[in-house]
């Protein structure tokens, strides 16, 4: 493992980039829209809908009216915070997973600073531009904060960690972020997860429940158009970076909830009989009138679903918290 480590100016931050791991599911752009556009039916991976544009609208999707999942768990944290962090005597180490820009953990900070009076919070994020600019903030903004920033995939910063930072930590894992793994894969990682800690240490996260469909797909196609845009930011990149001739108007968003899969599946739909070509991976994709291309699943929980979940991956539920809706639920399990 290929480890750098950095102290930008400030005593109280510390930057540490490792190189992505051979487990993180490294494909590139080309491979899945080889793979993905020769399929039947045919799909793209959402994680390539996250470029600087695609990142800057998943943050409008969260301040869209119909988009519940940010406020609520916001809401959640902050009635909650106080006994999402205690437990402890000392502070535990708090680990986010995905951590992006730090907004709702703020609500954990602050109540892990009331109750402990310092913290060490080690922020995980793939994009080392947001994690950086975060960590300054936050220590500007909280003196008795040091903040470990590591820019990696998941499972190679979770090992930095389970390496170098000795006690009992709290793994944070926000914003429903499992619900995009699909359910085998949400359950594998949830078992990396568990491998990674002891008995001191706790898994705090946040996931969004079953409901209304119409609730729930209006929440995945806002009536500014917002995610749509999201979901098409996909095909421009193709033509951006693959020099591909996708006519976006050509295509429909659609986001429809699944009671089987209990999960919202996004796609984006042909109007017409049209030909695509993409030079960058020497492709032509034919498209029937009608036929789409799957893009993105987000998958809604049950207490049960969960509690599975946890049986499988070696976890046992200690408090659970949800909102009056009972729209969305966090919860701290411990191994
Ligand atoms: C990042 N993730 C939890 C979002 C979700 O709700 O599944 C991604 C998203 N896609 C469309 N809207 C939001």
């Amino acid at each position: 493992m290929s480890i750098q480590t950095s102290h930008p100016k400030q005593h109280r931050l510390e930057m540490i980039r490792v190189k992505p791991s051979e487990l993180f599911e490294s494909e590139t752009l080309q491979a899945t829209v080889k793979r993905g556009l020769t399929h039947q039916p045919k799909y793209l991976l959402c994680r390539f809908i996250y470029d600087a544009i695609g990142s800057e609208l998943f943050e409008q999707i969260c301040d869209q009216p119909e988009y519940y999942l940010t406020r609520t768990e916001d809401a959640i944290l902050r009635d909650h915070a106080d006994d999402m962090v205690d437990g402890w005597a000392q502070a535990p180490i708090m680990i986010e997973l995905g951590s992006g820009s730090s907004t709702k953990t703020r609500r954990l900070i602050e109540a892990a600073l009331d109750r402990y009076e310092s913290l060490h919070y080690v922020p995980i994020d793939i994009s080392e531009t947001i994690l950086e600019e975060s960590a300054r903030n936050l220590i500007r903004d909280y003196s008795s904060l040091k903040v470990t920033g590591i820019a990696s995939d998941y499972d190679t910063a979770l090992r930095v960690v389970a390496d170098r930072m000795k006690g009992p930590k709290l793994l944070v894992f926000l914003g429903s972020s499992l619900g995009n793994f699909d359910d085998g894969d949400a359950v594998r990682l949830l078992q990396r997860i568990q491998g990674t800690l002891s008995t001191d240490d706790r898994f705090l996260f946040g996931t969004d429940l079953v409901k209304d469909a119409k609730v729930l797909e209006a929440a995945y196609d806002d009536s500014a158009g917002v995610t749509a845009r999201f979901g098409k930011n996909i095909l421009t990149r193709i033509n951006r970076e693959l020099g591909g001739n996708f006519d976006l108007n050509q295509f429909r968003y659609e986001a429809r909830f699944s009671p089987e899969h209990h999960r919202v599946e996004m796609r984006l739909i042909s109007e017409q009989e049209q030909i695509v070509t993409i030079p960058g991976v020497d492709l032509t994709v034919s498209f029937s009138a009608g036929e789409s291309i799957h893009i993105e699943n987000s998958h809604k929980y049950t207490p049960t679903i969960l509690d599975q979940f946890a049986k499988q991956s070696g976890f046992v539920e200690e408090r659970s918290w949800t909102d009056p809706d009972q729209f969305f639920r966090v919860q701290r399990w411990h191994v």
